[in-house]
Order: structure tokens, then C-alpha cells, then sequence
């Protein structure tokens, strides 16, 4: 079969076969760029909404460096990875400085933006820019590794997988030509009963003629994900309660909390959150009562959450810009971790009430 075929069989597939969705609407690199960053280890359905609400509230590059961070935190809530956002955030700004508001098309520029990878660079400059650059991630190997039998992705054999799609692009659309691979490798090449029978690649697939498509490519074992206990305080002033910022540095950077933190082997809960809060606080509070606990799963780790309600015994508490107390009303204007809604919802339905 001459590759070039193979390019035609790809793009007719596609035109036929290609999801609507808002983000084929336009070449607007900005939009490419975002929308990549948001698909990155996330659904295409979950990131759609997103997507919408972000270019509605940031129709441009420069509206978004503009914009103060926890302004576009508030929007990422719930896509999790923040890091993603608050890089492209940094991103934008070096746009708007260094290069004028326009976004660099070649691959060295690109590349040195915060929170550009591999497969950013290859997945905005072949749509936006029609540069002839792969854009690979876990499913486009999926997809390359089962075409072309290759079972072992070693750096040798993702180098041969490149290679292939490099040829692929053989004077059709790059951009088209990547979408191809991501559309097949989200829709049919699937990693478990894959759907063969509908994929326009079965008939010079290698792995679809071995018989067991679903062996390619050979799985990473990975390790268990470990779990911790965490303590929390919902320590209240009057009607409101204390809330704190966490670190750009650590994970979930940026986002707001209850101070608290991981319960150590062989202690006691309460006297876990007292140390936890006299570290991070430098008072000792008033433990009232438990509120509630929950489990949440992220994506390195899972932990389970107590959380109690405790007072500030007097006003000990210093005030400062990483620091705030609201009331439940203002919950909303914050961005916070899954974890602290998965409380919140709870004391909405119960009670609040200490
Ligand atoms: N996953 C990430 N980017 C995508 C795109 N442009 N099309 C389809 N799936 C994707």
C-alpha cells in the first residue's frame, strides 16, 4: 500500500467522519493553543464546556494576560492540573511582550513557552500553522503502534512512529492529518475492543492482522496510586470562615483551602490538625466538632479528608495576602480543589451550623 493512499484514506475519513465541535471552528492559533492545553489529560466532553466558557470570558491572547490569576483559576476549577493554566497564563504575558501578541510559528520559538511540550508544539503549529509536525499523544501511539505492529515503545520505536506520520503528511494538511490519528485513536482504535471493522486503517494495519490489536502497545505497569489521611479545620470568625491560598509551587498551586495537612503514622486525628494548624497557622485552635469526612481520588493520589470545625480562640490569626475569611455565600468566588467541594456539598445538604 503506497503511504500516500494511506494519507487519502486518513483525510477522506476524516472529512467524513470528524466530531462537530467548537474548537474545528476556527484557526485562531490562541483558540488551537487553549483548547490543547485543556484537552491534555482530559475527555474531549468534559473540556468542551470549558472551553466554551473560557472563549466567551477571554475572546483574545491579550484578554487572558491581562487578567489576574485567580480570575482564570476560577475558570479552570474542576479541570484539575492547574499548572496547565497558570503556565499558559505566564505564556500569554511573554506573547504580548516579547513577540508583539503574535503567537511564534516556528518550532524553537513555541517550544520555549511555558507549558509547551512536544505535543503542543506538533498539535498548534500543524492546525493553526499547517507546520508539517507531528502532534503525538497516548492515543495517536495507540493508533501508530498497532499500525505499524510495533508493540514496545521504546525511544527507538517512537522515533519510527514519528518517522511514519512525517510521511504521512506528503503534501496533505498536517493539521488534518493529526486530527485523522487523534479522531481514530478517541473514536475506533480504542484500547479495549477496539472497533476494526469501522476503521479506515484495518486493511493495512499490522496488529488488526496479527489477530490482537488490543496486546499493542505493551502496557506500562504503574504503580499503585498511594492514599493519605488529611485533617482539615473549618476555623470560624463570627459568620466566616478561615480559607488560604496554596503555593504556586505545590501541586494545585493557586487554589484555595481549609489549612490542615497529612496525618502522621501513629497519631491521633485531632492532634494531627492541632500541629497541622499551629504549624501553618501559628495558633491552637478550638476543636468544636467533626463536620464531615470524604474520599477524593487526584491524579497521583487519593486521600481521605476529616475535616472538623474548630474557633479561633481570640483573634490570633494574622491576616495576610495569602490568607481570607469569607462566609459560605462567598464560596464562589474562590477556586478550590475538587476535595473542599466534595465538603462544601456535603454541609450545603446538612448544615453549617457548628
Ligand atoms: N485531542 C486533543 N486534541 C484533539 C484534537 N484537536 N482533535 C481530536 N482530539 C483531540
Amino acid at each position: 500500500m503506497q503511504i500516500n493512499s494511506v494519507s487519502n484514506i486518513l483525510l477522506r475519513w476524516y472529512d467524513n467522519n470528524k466530531r462537530d465541535l467548537p474548537i474545528r471552528l476556527t484557526k485562531d492559533p490562541y483558540k488551537i493553543w487553549i483548547s490543547e492545553i485543556m484537552l491534555q489529560q482530559t475527555q474531549m466532553k468534559t473540556a468542551i464546556p470549558y472551553y466554551i466558557r473560557w472563549i466567551d470570558k477571554f475572546p483574545t491572547l491579550e484578554s487572558v494576560a491581562k487578567s489576574k490569576s485567580d480570575r482564570i483559576l476560577k475558570l479552570w476549577e474542576g479541570l484539575g492540573y492547574y499548572r496547565r493554566c497558570l503556565n499558559f497564563h505566564k505564556a500569554s504575558k511573554i506573547v504580548i511582550d516579547k513577540y508583539d501578541g503574535r503567537i511564534p510559528s516556528d518550532y524553537e520559538s513555541f517550544k520555549a513557552l511555558p507549558g509547551v511540550g512536544e505535543y503542543t508544539v506538533g498539535a498548534v503549529l500543524s492546525i493553526a500553522f499547517g507546520v508539517a509536525l507531528p502532534a503525538i499523544d497516548g492515543n495517536v501511539n495507540r493508533v501508530m503502534s498497532r499500525f505499524n505492529g510495533i508493540k514496545n515503545l521504546t525511544k527507538r520505536n517512537k522515533d519510527i512512529l514519528y518517522n511514519c506520520i512525517v510521511s504521512l503528511f506528503n503534501k496533505s494538511d498536517p493539521g488534518d492529518i493529526n486530527q485523522a490519528l487523534m479522531e481514530i485513536g478517541a473514536l475506533l482504535c480504542v484500547p479495549k475492543n477496539p472497533l476494526c471493522n469501522k476503521c479506515p486503517l484495518s486493511n493495512n494495519c499490522k496488529a488488526f492482522k496479527n489477530g490482537n490489536p488490543e496486546l499493542y502497545p505493551t502496557k506500562i505497569k504503574r504503580l499503585p496510586k498511594p492514599h493519605f489521611t488529611v485533617v482539615t479545620a473549618i476555623i470560624w470568625r463570627k459568620e466566616k470562615f478561615y480559607i488560604q491560598k496554596r503555593s504556586q509551587k505545590k501541586m494545585l498551586g493557586g487554589l484555595w483551602e481549609f489549612p490542615g495537612g497529612k496525618v502522621e503514622k501513629g497519631e491521633n486525628l485531632k492532634n494531627a490538625l492541632i500541629r497541622e494548624i499551629e504549624e501553618e497557622c501559628h495558633f491552637t485552635p478550638d476543636i468544636i466538632k467533626k463536620a464531615t469526612s470524604i474520599v477524593h481520588a487526584y491524579s497521583h493520589f487519593s486521600i481521605t479528608m476529616h475535616c472538623y470545625h474548630c474557633r479561633e480562640k481570640e483573634k490570633k490569626i494574622l491576616d495576610q495576602s495569602s490568607s481570607n475569611w469569607i462566609t459560605v455565600n462567598e464560596i464562589s468566588k474562590y477556586s478550590f480543589p475538587k476535595a473542599n467541594h466534595k465538603i462544601f456539598n456535603f454541609m450545603n445538604k446538612n448544615d453549617w451550623n457548628i
